[in-house]
């Protein structure tokens, strides 16, 4: 939290900053939304598609809530390509190419780029509601804040799955 008190400022430049990254963000967000339903189908384990299928619903909350943060910033929602996720969620794509059907391997490939997606959200979220705050705009930093704890829940409970089964099965796999 800041160690000082900010004026509320909403015309500076780290307001643009924070404006252009929460366009970047709402591009990622939308992106996960459609990625997700395949990530779901390509699993493996019941366990893991049903990670996924919780966690497509709570994308849905994060646009809704991106929404809203553009709202206060007194701007109409709108989206700006994220060259990171874009990359991230083709990774994603060519595990889902490389491993095989049915097996938990692709599983643990599928885990991994998921958890690439989620850490990639959590620094985001993290970082611009630290700007938020800096900035004196309490709201947006209390959506961000909202998002960043869902994604750090999805990122833990990823790890579960992977520690808890998947990865033994998977490394118990023959060729
Ligand atoms: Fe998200
Ligand atoms: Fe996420």
């Amino acid at each position: 939290m800041p160690a000082r008190a900010t004026e509320k400022v909403t015309d500076s430049r780290l307001t643009e900053f924070l404006h252009d990254e929460i366009k970047d963000i709402y591009w990622a967000e939308k992106h996960i939304v459609t990625a997700l339903p395949k990530m779901k189908k390509a699993a493996t384990s019941q366990e893991l598609k049903d990670a996924f299928e919780e966690h497509l619903e709570v994308t849905k909350g994060h646009i809704e809530r991106l929404e809203k943060v553009f709202s206060l910033l007194g701007a109409k929602p709108q989206a700006k390509k994220c060259d990171a996720m874009e990359g991230i969620l083709k990774e994603g794509t060519s595990i889902i190419e490389d491993t095989e059907e049915g097996t938990a391997t692709r599983d643990v490939g599928l885990i991994i780029a998921a958890q690439k997606v989620e850490h990639y959200e959590i620094s985001t979220y993290g970082g611009l509601r630290q700007v938020a705050s800096t900035l004196g705009l309490d709201d947006v930093a209390a959506l961000l804040e909202e998002t960043l704890t869902e994604e750090k829940e999805a990122d833990t409970a990823l790890t579960g799955i992977a520690e808890q089964g998947v990865n033994y099965d998977a490394a118990a796999e023959q060729e």
